[in-house]
């Protein structure tokens, strides 16, 4: 007989008919008439409950249907007679596809802790929070796809593989196939790379922006979706050595048009968890933040800050004056630090930020440089209990200015001329940003650690699985 997803089944209407479900068992309870199983195939949080007669069943042939097996049950679809569900299947035929001894199936127990679902992310998914995240994860990618198609950008795949460092941070992995322990040196102790599988260093990309701009100057208006690799020393809730980001690039649009876009896009993906995730967040709701559904209406209902970082700071030093104690300075010019920016947005505004125009020296080569000399368009977005979650900015369009910089820089850019080049034939004002997969991730589930809404994390000392 024909599988039915569990999702389909309890809403199926198809009452006093055979019916056929597969799944894996997530409990069985009973007494000496009836056994229940709870039954989930991951279409849905939801668990379909079997009822197995007994006098019909003996306890052997239901004997391997443990907590963690895998089975097929075929029966009749009923009104159920116990809370809870709608439906039920009375259970007329058992296929057991593969068992999960009890003695040594890792998720017998509730409540297990998330540091220790870590060591066994292989089997995590078949809890409920990773079923709800991982769903709730597939929705947003299709969340992103969607708001970008209907809006007229073209999906433009931007290599992962790269010879330019576009953040200039130096946190990117080499891609090499040389043997390592014994590399070729040039008469200046260099490595020589000419006959490595590039013929020139190569390595992960940390952003595909660079890229991403020589398709907005011909397309109009892209978008990435991929992964991006750090190798950033972060152990923090908030970062991860791979992640996937999401880079539109836009000609023909300024500061205030990118801000726009930024708010839209992010209100966009949270309305899209609202319609289509429930189920889900639900879940998460009761069991991880009792707050999540709130703040997800609140955000889509607010409109978010416009904050220049020099008025950023003005408030920063006035709370410090008032007795606010952080742990790093805040003086004009620094790096705002995450408690700098969860000040801002969790206590002195409470809703999202957008803080423009930074300081040129603590943002990358690219961004566009304002009148004052002494700023940049950058236009991060600011989230409360994410801190950063868009980082973004007008991009420098003038050549001789763009050249200059990166002269000051001292940036290598003799592998770059083709990004120059941009600025040499047809420029074009234009703009962008990367939205952090994962940090919205974090926001849109209230899930605590980075790692746990990503299937297979990669952080420092971490790349099991
Ligand atoms: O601010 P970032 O470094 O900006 C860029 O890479 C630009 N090239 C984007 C662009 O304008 N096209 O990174 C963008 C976002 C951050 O705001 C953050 O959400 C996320 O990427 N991010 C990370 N997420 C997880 N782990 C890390 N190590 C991350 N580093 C950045
Ligand atoms: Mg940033």
């Amino acid at each position: 007989m024909k599988r039915t997803v569990i999702i389909d089944a309890l809403k199926s209407t198809a009452l006093n008919e055979p019916i056929h479900v597969c799944g894996w068992v997530r409990s069985r309870r009973g007494n000496k008439n009836v056994s229940f199983i709870a039954l989930n195939d991951g279409s849905t949080i939801k668990n379909i409950q079997i009822v197995a007669d007994l006098s019909k069943f003996s306890e052997e042939q239901l004997k391997p249907v443990t907590t963690g097996a895998c089975i097929g049950a075929t029966g009749i679809l009923v009104a159920s007679q116990g809370a809870g569900q709608a439906v039920e299947i009375q259970l007329t035929d058992l296929e057991v596809f593969g068992t999960a001894d009890p003695e040594k199936y890792p998720l017998q127990k509730k409540g297990l802790s998330m540091e220790y679902l870590r060591t066994i992310a292989h089997l995590r998914p078949r809890t409920n929070t990773f079923g709800a995240v991982l769903r709730i994860r597939h929705n947003m990618a299709m969340a992103i796809h969607t708001y970008f198609h209907e809006h007229g950008y073209f999906y433009f795949h931007t290599p992962l593989i790269t010879a330019s460092d576009c953040e200039g941070a130096g946190q990117m992995f080499q891609v090499t196939t040389k043997n390592l322990y014994n590399l070729k040196f040039d008469e200046n102790g260099q490595i020589d790379y000419s006959d490595d599988f590039f013929g020139r260093s190569a390595a992960l990309t940390v952003s595909g922006q660079l890229e991403g701009e020589l398709g907005a100057m011909a397309l109009g208006k892209i978008y990435t979706f991929g992964p991006t690799f750090r190798a950033e020393n972060s152990n923090t809730p908030r970062h991860l050595a791979e992640f996937w980001m999401i880079e539109p690039e836009v000609a023909f649009i300024d500061k205030d048009e990118l801000m726009d876009l930024e708010e839209d896009f992010i209100k966009y993906c949270v309305r899209w968890a609202l319609d289509n995730c429930m189920d889900d967040l639900e879940f998460l709701n009761q069991f991880i933040d009792k707050g999540l559904i709130e703040r997800l209406r609140s955000v889509i209902n607010t409109e978010f800050v416009r904050l220049p970082y020099t008025e950023g700071i003005n408030i920063l030093q006035e709370a410090v004056k008032n007795g606010k104690k952080f742990e790093f300075p805040c003086n004009w010019g620094d790096d705002l630090s995450s408690e700098h920016e969860r000040y801002l947005v969790e206590q002195h505004f409470g809703k999202p930020v957008i803080m423009t125009d930074y300081p040129r020296d603590i943002k990358a080569f690219y961004m566009k440089i304002n009148e004052d000399g002494k700023t940049v368009q950058g236009t991060d977005v600011l989230f409360p209990q994410i801190g950063e979650i868009i980082g973004g900015s007008v991009r420098e369009a003038d050549y001789d200015k763009l050249n200059a910089e990166i002269e000051r820089r001292q940036i290598p850019m003799k592998d770059m001329w083709w990004y120059l080049d941009t600025r040499r034939f047809g420029a074009a004002p234009h703009a962008g940003f990367g939205l952090g997969f994962e940090r919205l991730m974090l926001f849109v589930t209230g899930m605590q650690n980075i790692r746990d809404v990503i299937p297979f994390p990669r952080t420092p000392k971490n790349a099991e699985f």
